[in-house]
């Protein structure tokens, strides 16, 4: 039987505590417990402690956007594992574009931050992809090989159950441009076969999402693409209406 899909909501800079709270409120009254999807919010972290406290008991999962890889210490306006553990959190998105083309987090860093999420028993989302240069230079394949093998270096072996990666090709994300079916399943194909090349049956294992203006209207396409376990969504996850619709759609193909 398939893993169970993944529906993880990136809200970036958006949303405060009050209407995160409310949003996450309104989603669960939506969708029933026994939704065969695995839904992860992933607000600011002002808003961590506040959602999974309004929650109580529930099927969702709350993760970070980023964190620091040092336990502690002097570095102004950063978090650690352990103050975003003890808030609840559970899964922690790494190397997000955004990260890495806005605010040039490198695959050094990207590779401490790995080393230490899964040693922290948090779940790293390790977020991948290539440029639109890259695409047309023929350069997707490569360019995903490198950020897997920079991000992962060091590891002798992964559980595949508490790991997920997130294709995202930077073009895609927040343009309205979705990757095609074809070229999503040639990098998701692509990557499981690195994966599994560095980790055998347990990389192969590894749930890859695909992200870069998932819709509700694109969403039934999407999921029914081969090697896709998921997605991770940015805009749409901001909606109600949306992202209920992505939930129910993604757990209608399980
Ligand atoms: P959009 O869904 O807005 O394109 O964002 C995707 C993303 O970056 C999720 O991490």
């Amino acid at each position: 039987m398939k893993n169970m899909p993944i529906v993880a909501g990136n809200w970036k800079m958006h949303k405060t505590i009050e209407e995160g709270i409310s949003f996450v409120g309104e989603i669960q009254n939506r969708i029933l417990d026994t939704v065969e999807a695995k839904v992860i919010f992933c607000p600011p972290f002002t808003a961590l402690y506040p959602i999974v406290d309004a929650m109580g008991q529930h099927p969702f999962g709350v993760g970070a956007q980023n964190v620091h890889h040092e336990s502690h210490g002097a570095f102004t306006g950063e978090i650690s594992i352990d103050m975003l553990k003890s808030a609840g959190v559970d899964y922690v998105i790494i190397g997000h574009s955004e990260r890495r083309h806005v605010f040039g987090e490198t695959d050094g860093w990207i590779n401490k931050k790995i080393h230490a999420v899964i040693e922290s028993g948090l779940i790293p989302l390790f977020c991948i992809g290539e440029t639109l240069e890259d695409r047309q230079s023929g350069q997707t394949s490569a360019v995903l090989k490198a950020q897997i093998e920079l991000g992962l270096s060091g590891l002798s072996e992964i559980n595949p159950d508490q790991f997920i990666v997130a294709y995202e090709p930077v073009w895609a994300i927040g343009t309205g441009e979705t990757a095609s079916v074809e070229q999503i399943e040639t990098a998701h194909k692509d990557v499981k076969g690195i994966l599994a090349s560095l980790f055998e049956a347990n990389g192969a294992h590894i749930p890859i999402l695909y992200g870069g203006s998932v819709n509700a209207d694109n969403a039934k396409s999407l999921i029914q693409a081969e090697g896709v376990d998921g997605f991770l969504i940015g805009g749409a996850s901001l909606k109600i209406e949306s992202f209920c619709h992505i939930i129910e759609t993604v757990a209608a193909h399980y």
